[in-house]
């Protein structure tokens, strides 16, 4: 089916999300809980944009509305930004000095407000995209505590985790680099605990920690190359298959 944002004609398969429509046809909607590895988290409400479909006309949000119909959407219409610019103001509160959340209010034209500010230092949005990327690896070792402005994720009584395995999944998907983690002399610190990194035996390069080299393997089996980099997997991998061809 064809569907027209912001007055070009796009293409669409049916239950296909609004966000995907537009970023294939290289129309810039803002986002910041969207990953595509993670997607439907829908927490920041970023992506708004108005859909019309006869004389109905709703704001939804892009990265969860499925077309299902030939609509017409406008990413960038005054009500748009004028929605965007309030929820920006609402990021801004939560994170006020987040390169990210500052780029966004520099685009958005809005000055730097700290009168609702909570914590200057902080970079965190909620959007909990860590979370279930920690959910995802099945550890479970991170969640959000407390209520109102004291939420913040964290292990349980921010203490060095028991089941974390150090694997990174949750500061790799933070889209404000919120999370702190540090690699440093074969060591990795993350959330309050200390991984020995381990070398990948091709490069030579550090690449994860013991723990999730250990964890991989048992969950996978010794024979998924866990000892390798991503990179040398990759590569392989395209030797292993190069390799099948010519025979
Ligand atoms: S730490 Fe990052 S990924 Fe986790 S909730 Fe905060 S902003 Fe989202
Ligand atoms: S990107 Fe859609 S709600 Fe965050």
């Amino acid at each position: 089916m064809e569907i027209i944002i912001d007055g070009k004609k796009c293409e669409a398969q049916y239950g296909e999300y609004l966000l995907d429509i537009a970023r294939k046809n290289g129309i810039h909607i803002p986002t910041l809980c969207h990953s595509d590895a993670l997607p439907g988290q829908a927490t920041c409400r970023l992506c708004i944009v108005e859909v019309v479909e006869g004389s109905r006309r709703r704001v939804v949000t892009s990265c969860v509305f499925p077309v299902t119909r030939e609509v017409e959407v406008f990413t960038n219409s005054e009500k748009i930004r004028r929605m965007r610019k309030n929820i920006i103001r609402l990021l801004s509160a939560r994170a006020p000095k987040n390169e990210f959340i500052q780029k966004l209010r520099e685009e958005y034209g809005l000055l730097q407000e700290t009168r609702f500010a909570v914590d200057e230092k902080e970079n965190c949005i909620l959007c909990g995209l860590c979370v279930r990327a920690c959910e995802e690896m099945g550890i479970f070792a991170i969640s959000t505590v407390n209520r109102g402005i004291e939420k913040k994720v964290s292990t349980p009584f921010d203490e060095a985790s028991d089941v974390c395995i150090g694997c990174g999944a949750c500061a790799f998907v933070c889209p404000t680099r919120a999370i702190n983690i540090m690699d440093e002399n074969g060591v990795r610190h993350l959330w309050n605990k200390e991984f020995q990194l381990v070398k990948c035996q091709k490069c030579g390069e550090y690449f994860t920690t013991r723990e999730h080299q250990e964890y991989m393997k048992q969950k996978f089996g010794e024979d998924n190359n866990y000892t390798l980099c991503e990179k040398c997997r990759k590569k392989a991998a395209g030797e292993k298959m190069a390799e099948c061809y010519r025979i």
